[in-house]
């Protein structure tokens, strides 16, 4: 049996922010989420989150996931803060370390380390080798290459700050040791703190050999402390994300200059081209096409759809072979069936447009449904807004709305209607007849412009 615990109590003092360090975003989501999805993959029985700065936060974050709760309100160390979790451990059971700020952490990595452990090992540790092992935990071994003990950076002497092999943190350990050696830990080093890595030199004073496995790559150990740190990180994790969508065969222009901040799912053929942002749940058909500068969040894209650049779509959903942009905003609840088409400087917000719609220049639609093959006119406002509630405009199919046309709200355009150029429109307008509501264009025989005295 499996339980996963993660170290989240720390602040984060070099991160500068009110935001706990565990709850600063990489890819769109808290640090802490990817650690806690990688330790569910490895199906624990369950995943303790010691916590301590900003603990309401950092539950709050949570809520979702299903997780046990272990409080460490005084930040005094790391084996003072495995301490606060011990009580949810079997004995029989493994408890495998993580720490809430190391977030590219593989499954694959810490299946190897918990397969080291048995009766006969009851502790492994993930280590990895540094060019530059500055501030890291050194790994001392005996001359036959055994693990004799930790040494953090601040204890160590000029030989020990030599070695190049260091702690990545993450352990695998049987429950009932990590029991016995969590009490024996004193605060008698530089720090005054309660290190977890002085389970080591017990566990071989215990007679125990302990195993060590080294992390595939260095990224998986990286860990984060300031913001320099956090963007670094960012960039490997959107190249690794970047990298999957071209795996499934989408066409990018320059991976450096796409984000990927949630789930993105492809048809074939898919392009997209520089600086888009796909956030939330992004679902991609076959031959979807997104230009430069796109941002997305939660949307649904169908086959053949063409995004053209600096269109902002979210919780929308957009129709086969549709057209966006370039310059479009569709914003929450709109739908379009396929071949619609939304031009430049459109704002669409709870719009329905049905198929071969065309809203294509500067027009607000919202709280609104139009028609199968309805032509919006430039310049064309649904005015939703009383001032106190939001009502509906209904445009039936093939109606035509003239240019700068004002429909004010509850009102309903009739199927195949035509509205004249710069009407406002305030009452239901009938079938397939043409409605006009503006002033009468005169022309004054008599007028004369006016001369300088
Ligand atoms: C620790 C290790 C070091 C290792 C390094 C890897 C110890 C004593 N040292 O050092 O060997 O090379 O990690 O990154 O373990 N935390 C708590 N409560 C505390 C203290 C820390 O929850 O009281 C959490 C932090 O939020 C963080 C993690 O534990 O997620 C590591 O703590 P940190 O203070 O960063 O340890 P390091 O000094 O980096
Ligand atoms: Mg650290």
């Amino acid at each position: 049996m499996l339980s996963a615990i993660i170290l989240a109590a720390g602040k984060g003092t070099r991160m500068r922010s009110v935001l706990p360090k565990v709850l600063q975003p990489l890819g769109g989501r808290p640090l802490l989420h990817h650690v806690i999805d990688t330790a569910q993959s490895l199906q624990a029985r369950q995943t303790v989150v010691v916590a301590g700065f900003g603990l309401e936060a950092v539950q709050a974050a949570c809520q979702h996931h299903s997780l046990v709760w272990a409080v460490q309100a005084q930040q005094l160390g790391t084996g003072h803060a495995v301490a606060q979790a011990i009580d949810h451990i079997q004995n029989d059971e493994t408890a495998l370390i993580l720490y809430g700020d190391v977030p590219l952490i593989q499954t694959g990595t810490l299946a190897r380390l918990v397969d080291l452990v048995d009766d006969v090992h009851p502790l492994a540790l993930l280590t990895v080798h540094l060019d530059d092992p500055t501030g890291y935990g050194r790994i001392v071994r005996d001359a036959s290459g055994n693990m004799q003990r930790i040494v953090e950076q601040k204890d160590a002497t000029p030989a020990e700050r030599a070695i190049a092999e260091v702690n990545t943190g993450i352990m695998a350990v049987k429950g009932v040791q990590l029991r016995g050696w969590l009490a024996k830990l004193q605060n008698n080093n530089s720090q005054g703190e309660y290190y977890l890595t002085d389970i080591i030199a017990m566990a071989v004073a215990d007679g125990f050999m302990v195993r060590s496995t080294q992390a595939s790559s260095e990224m998986e150990v990286l860990g984060v402390n300031d913001k320099a740190q956090l963007a670094g990180l960012e960039r490997l994790y959107q190249a690794e994300q970047v990298m999957a969508l071209m795996k499934a065969g989408v066409t990018v222009i320059d991976p450096a200059r796409v984000d990927i901040r949630g789930e993105v799912s492809v048809g074939m053929d898919c392009a997209i081209d520089v600086n888009v942002v796909l956030s939330g749940k992004v679902v991609l058909g076959n031959n979807v096409s997104i230009g430069a500068g796109c941002v997305l969040h939660n949307v649904t894209l169908g086959d053949g759809v063409k995004l053209n650049p600096y269109s902002v779509l979210e919780d929308c959903t957009i129709g086969a072979d549709s057209r966006v942009g370039p310059f479009a905003r569709v914003r929450p609840g709109t739908v379009t069936q396929d071949h619609a088409h939304i031009g430049n400087f459109v704002e669409l917000k709870n719009a329905q447009l049905g198929s071969g719609a065309k809203v294509n220049h500067l027009s607000y639609v919202g709280d609104a449904s139009v028609g199968a093959k309805a032509n919006i006119g430039a310049g064309t406002i649904t005015c939703n807004y009383d001032g106190v509630n939001k009502h509906r405009t209904v445009i039936g199919e093939g109606a035509f709305v003239g240019s700068n046309s004002a429909l004010v709200a509850p009102v309903t355009v009739g199927a195949g209607a035509t509205i004249g150029a710069g009407s406002v429109i305030t009452k239901d307008t009938p079938d397939d007849q043409l409605t006009l509501a503006r002033a009468k264009q005169v022309t004054i025989a008599t007028w004369q412009r006016p001369v300088k005295k």
